[in-house]
């Protein structure tokens, strides 16, 4: 796989939209359909207000493609649960800032394991509490929704962040991903785009279409 730079935009479907009942399928519908990264939204129902799946999912499907899997964990205790998501087979793993843990060391213990590490702040999270790691990471995730549910309309009041992420980045001379995640589309993310978002998350635009390859296209070329 060629290493993609914030330079590129990247294409990754959410898995969480997909048909459950046949994720390997589903997964190669992906791939086929020109996905750079798949997104993989793991839920604890206590971080976030619903459950959808952990680490044998990642393995699953880690072991039946070879796409880079980028694992976004929305869970309150991402230090203890790490090992089994680097164990399943996650390229990217993404926790919160919100969560309950030694943030440093979480980033720290993930590009150990030899994975990229990611870090995500929720719409109502400034942007100044996640500067201290900017440069320990290898993703910023800016959700632009309330995390935990797919299908919710994108904020676009968060594009402010992400303007501020590119800024600083260039300021610092940094190089992570700057990721947007949630309410996706080719529209969307054209605005996130000209903020500085390179790494687009779509759920429902994607895997919720038919003409998957249409949409994925449509999202490149936004
Ligand atoms: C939200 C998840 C998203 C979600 C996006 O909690 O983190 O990845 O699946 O779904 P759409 O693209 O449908 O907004
Ligand atoms: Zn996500």
């Amino acid at each position: 796989m060629i290493a993609k730079t914030y330079l590129d935009r990247v294409i990754a479907p959410s898995l969480l939209a997909a048909d459950f009942s046949k994720v390997g399928e589903e997964t190669s519908r992906a791939i086929n359909a020109g996905a750079d990264w798949l997104h993989l939204d793991v839920m604890d129902g206590h971080f976030v207000d619903n459950i959808s799946f952990g680490p044998a999912m990642v393995q699953t499907i880690h072991e039946s493609n070879d796409i880079f899997l980028d694992v976004h964990l929305m869970i309150s205790r991402p230090d203890h649960y790490l090992p089994r998501f680097i164990a399943a087979g996650s390229d990217l793993i993404t926790v919160h800032v919100e969560a309950d843990h030694d943030v440093a060391e979480t980033l720290e213990r993930i590009r150990e394991a030899g994975c990229q590490a990611g870090l995500a702040l929720n719409p109502a999270t400034p942007f100044s509490d996640v500067v201290p790691f900017l440069d320990k990471i290898d993703l910023l995730l800016c959700m632009t929704v309330v995390p935990g549910f797919g299908g919710q309309p994108f904020m676009e009041d968060q594009m402010e962040k992400v303007s501020e992420a590119a800024a600083y980045r260039k300021e610092h001379n940094l190089n992570y991903h700057i990721e947007v995640d949630g309410g996706i589309s080719a529209e969307t993310a054209a605005i996130a785009a000209k903020a500085g978002a390179n790494v687009m998350v779509a759920g429902s635009t994607t895997f919720g279409k038919k003409d998957m390859a249409a949409a994925v296209t449509a999202i490149r070329e936004a």
